[in-house]
């Protein structure tokens, strides 16, 4: 959800916002801009669409000036235009946003009682607006900023560049995540530390309320209350190699190859290079005490969670109430001190997943996130904060990320088993031998890209999708449309292999693909039953199965795909790289733009 950047230096700032922009693109990508001071002017370019067009228009109306911010768009408020871009000015006072500002249309009433007038229909032009009237009123940039944020209400990261200011930005941050980087004679400001990452490995993350005043040789953070607040510096060095394609057309199809070695990683970490115990930071969780989980997550990472109720309750008995968050935090659902509250997100921004995490805050009796991002908030306001281990992920479309996110849920799982002693020892180490094992069964799995792609030629001609599954492979099922749709645009939808005939199975004709994930598992006979009533009905069937199962009902199907065998409870880890092979190529066929799909941003970090 929109990217941030600010560079104070002693170099041109344009190349470097752009090069940062190019970093920070995939956190939306409706417009492009970048503001600078140069001998006390303040000036700015913008360009609506991609980063790109940014880059155009420079070249044709260069920008000079040492010292400027940057901001990359996915639109809230106001249709992506050069209008609505940012950075905001007014008066002196130039504004980069993330978040959504609650109370502009009052700022708004208050300051055109006063003759400001906005000329956008953005929230953020208010804040710029605001900041301009208190300076006009006689308050210096940092009373005027200071004023202005006890005004706002909503969530947000700000940065603030003022005319006749060559040495100062003011960065600011309620909701939305904000890193200062610090350099030799220069310091910097970013949404994320991968912004900052050529730039400097020295980073300060401002806490909920921070507001910071910047020069070229100093950054001084105040708390919310204006006091001054002494913020940890830590060295941040993020990989270059996670930061490029590596030869991938795509970063998601890096992504999708990287598979095996990140789930490697996960599962060496916790469970040792040769051990068999789990080890969990900050004293674990005791499982025997609580009679329920909570899980709660937004998008991909919900049916992580999804998945992960099959396993608990499989394997732990233990009962999981599992719900996206935006829907949670608004439900008031009971939550008692015998609930561990469970919270999955790959960035560990998402703004309703946080919301539901305090919710959960005094109720529950441990709050557990499962992130890629450890300095992330809601890694941040857990007890017990377990790292996926993924990598940096840049495709807006997660994979990686998703598998990471099942192994260590699977890992949390068997842990809770062997604590409520549900899982014996025999079992339980063969699980483990099993998750071991995965990274090599991965691999092979990976094989199946040409496969996907062929196949994928046909697929890009469908109006619509249907992917099926039962059991483990249901979330699964699900998990797969919501790639299809994100990156391929074609309509596709999943549903529990037992559900189709209770209304879906009207869908099908013979235009309608039907992808069914059905390892040879316990409901395996069950599902190619429902299978048979697609093809019944003319449907054209794709079965992603083992060799056992393709043998036992390839009869009659359009087509399938051979997966690796498997023990039954690790299939959600492994079938979920025939689902994001098939949509990435669909992509690829169709030419949509499959890092950066329409409409989409990687970090929701708005409600
Ligand atoms: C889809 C996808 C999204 C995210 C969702 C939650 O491919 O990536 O559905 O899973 O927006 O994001 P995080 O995990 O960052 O909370």
């Amino acid at each position: 959800m929109c990217g941030i950047i600010g560079y104070l230096g002693n170099h041109e700032a344009s190349p470097f916002l752009v090069e940062a922009l190019k970093r920070l693109e995939y956190r939306g990508y409706d417009s492009a801009g970048i503001a600078t001071v140069n001998n006390g002017k303040l000036d700015r370019r913008r360009a609506v669409g991609k980063l790109v067009n940014l880059s155009d228009v420079l070249v044709h109306t260069p920008l000079a000036g040492k010292s400027g911010i940057g901001h990359t768009r996915w639109a809230t408020h106001g249709e992506p235009s050069e209008l609505n871009a940012h950075p905001h000015r007014a008066g002196n006072v130039a504004v980069v946003h993330n978040g959504i500002i609650e109370n502009f249309r009052a700022l708004r009433r208050e300051l055109a009682e006063k003759g400001d007038l906005p000329l956008t229909d953005t929230d953020t032009e208010t804040v710029a607006m605001l900041t301009s009237r208190y300076m006009a009123d006689g308050l210096t940039p940092v009373q005027a900023v200071q004023k202005t944020l006890g005004r706002l209400e909503g969530a947000f990261a700000l940065l603030f560049l003022f005319e006749a200011e060559q040495d100062l930005m003011i960065a600011a941050r309620k909701g939305s995540p904000l890193a200062i980087g610090h350099g030799d004679g220069e310091n910097y400001v970013g949404s994320d530390a991968l912004a900052l990452a050529p730039l400097t490995d020295r980073i300060t993350y401002l806490e909920e309320g921070d507001w910071a005043v910047v020069t070229r040789r100093d950054v001084t953070i105040y708390d919310a209350s204006g006091t001054l607040a002494n913020r940890e510096m830590r060295r941040v060095s993020l990989d270059k190699a996670q930061v490029d394609k590596a030869g991938h057309k795509h970063f998601m199809a890096k992504e999708i190859a990287e598979q095996p070695q990140v789930i490697g990683n996960a599962v060496k970490h916790y469970f040792g290079d040769s051990g068999q115990t789990i080890s969990l930071p900050d004293g674990g969780i005791d499982f025997t005490g609580v009679d329920r989980l909570v899980m709660v997550a937004c998008g991909t990472a919900y049916y992580a969670c999804l998945t992960a109720k099959y396993w608990f309750e499989q394997i732990a008995r233990l009962p999981v109430e599992v719900d996206v968050a935006s829907e949670f935090r608004y439900r008031e659902p009971p939550v008692t001190d015998r609930t561990v509250a469970v919270f999955v997100s790959q960035s560990g921004e998402t703004a309703d997943t946080l919301a539901a995490l305090r919710y959960c805050r005094d109720k529950a009796d441990r709050i557990v996130s499962v992130v890629n991002v450890a300095e992330s908030s809601i890694a941040r306001e857990s007890d017990l904060a377990l790292p996926i281990l993924a990598g940096t992920e840049i495709g807006v479309a997660s994979t990686k990320a998703f598998s990471c996110q099942l192994t260590v849920l699977l890992t949390l799982a068997l842990e809770a088993g062997r604590q409520r002693g549900t899982l014996d020892e025999d079992r339980y180490e063969s699980l483990v031998a099993a998750l071991r094992g995965l990274p090599a069964v991965l691999g092979r799995a990976l094989d199946n890209n040409a496969a996907a792609e062929e196949l994928s030629l046909q697929i890009a001609e469908a109006q619509d999708i249907l992917f099926l599954g039962r059991g483990l492979m249901y979330p699964l099922a699900l998990e797969g449309a919501l790639k299809m749709k994100e990156i391929s645009y074609i309509h596709a939808e999943a549903y529990a292999s037992g559900e189709l005939k209770h209304g879906p199975i009207a869908l099908i004709d013979k235009h309608v693909p039907v992808v069914v994930m059905a390892p040879r598992d316990a409901l395996f006979d069950k599902t190619v039953s429902n299978m048979q009533e697609v093809m019944a009905r003319g449907g054209k069937v794709l079965l992603i199965s083992d060799l056992a199962g393709i043998e036992a009902a390839q009869d009659g199907v359009w087509r399938s795909i051979e997966m690796p065998s498997v023990d039954p409870l690790l299939t959600p880890i492994l079938y979920a790289l025939p689902a994001q092979l098939l949509a990435y190529h669909t992509a690829v066929a169709k030419g949509t733009d499959v890092d950066q799909p329409r409409n989409l941003a990687k970090s929701v970090t708005v409600e």
